[in-house]
């Protein structure tokens, strides 16, 4: 069949961090809007059970792939330019986090940010971006973090890599403006996924907690985009209040990010007990685990 026959009777998505949380809510949100799902993780059980939920149980493709691996990253790529182009949306979703102070992250931690946030991402993009081009149709959304705006407590690493991300956005809609193809990142504020799960965060602020959203909430800002592509998203839109404040004052905001994100002690600041983790890497285990 004619690819941009095939295109019309189903776009294709790829989606990474498929596998639950944002990228999961994402991946259904996509299947309802008729996009044809390629999805991308590690954990091939719950990959099958997002496509069986998202009804592509037969049709949709699994790509199971551990992103902190380049040699990975590159082969996924191949196979997917080779047997699933057209691919209309490609949304990196894939990621995690810890909250802890930059000298307790060791640097194989701060590379595997880089690699899964950033570099990984920029290979996608990069394998998928000249078909979107050559089409002139296409969208590229990135899931970044509302983190990037002021750095909080314990997320240097992170907000490093998923600055990165941000920044190569911003670069690629002014390299590729007009050009059909559209791309756009979006900064979640906090969501109630397994993101929270890693050891580091068992004594998140109870603050913090109540103000989590649901990864539906920001799956269907996510088709909202599509209908109305922009650059920037932040979810929620109040949460966008940071960067004027520091446009206004960066010292101000500093004052405020690190008011509110730094933990306090007590029952509401986190505690970490070191003892009760048996992960093996740095202090927590960060390499390949989420918690
Ligand atoms: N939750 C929040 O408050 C929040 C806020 C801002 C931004 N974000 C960002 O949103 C994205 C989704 O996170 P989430 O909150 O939905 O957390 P989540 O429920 O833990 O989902 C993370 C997803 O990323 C995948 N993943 C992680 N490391 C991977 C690797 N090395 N290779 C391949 N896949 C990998 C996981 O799949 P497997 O386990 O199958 O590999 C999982 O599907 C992340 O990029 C995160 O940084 C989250």
């Amino acid at each position: 069949m004619h690819a941009a026959h095939a295109e019309q009777l189903a776009p294709t998505a790829l989606v990474t961090g498929a596998s639950s949380g944002i990228g999961r809510a994402a991946a259904l949100e996509l299947a309802s809007r008729g996009y044809r799902l390629v999805l991308l993780g590690r954990q091939r059980a719950s990959l099958q059970a997002v496509a069986k939920e998202a009804k592509q149980g037969k049709t949709a493709t699994i790509a199971v792939t551990d992103l902190a691996d380049p040699a990975a990253v590159t082969a996924t790529a191949e196979a997917i330019v080779r047997d699933h182009l057209p691919v209309s949306v490609l949304l990196n979703a894939a990621g995690d986090g810890v909250c802890l102070p930059f000298l307790e992250q060791d640097v194989a931690t701060q590379r595997r940010f880089m690699q899964v946030h950033y570099f990984a991402a920029s290979a996608l993009i990069r394998a998928l971006l000249p078909d979107m081009l050559r089409r002139r149709r296409g969208h590229v959304i990135n899931i970044a973090s509302i983190a990037t705006k002021f750095g909080p407590w314990g997320h240097s690493n992170y907000v490093a890599a998923k600055s990165a991300m941000v920044a190569l956005t911003e670069s690629l809609a002014c390299d590729y403006a007009e050009s059909g193809v559209a791309f756009s990142y979006v900064n979640p504020g906090i969501v109630k996924t397994s993101f929270f799960d890693h050891p580091s965060y068992r004594g998140l602020s109870r603050t913090v907690k109540r103000r989590a959203i649901k990864p539906e909430t920001v799956a269907r800002r996510i088709g909202s985009l599509l209908d109305r592509p922009r650059l920037e998203l932040c979810v929620p839109t109040h949460y966008r209040v940071i960067t004027w404040i520091k446009a206004f004052s960066p010292t101000w905001a500093w004052r405020l990010v690190s008011a509110t994100s730094r933990p306090k002690g007590g029952d509401d600041g986190v505690k970490i007990d070191a003892g009760a983790s048996d992960h093996k890497g740095d202090r927590f285990g960060v390499p390949g685990t989420r918690g």
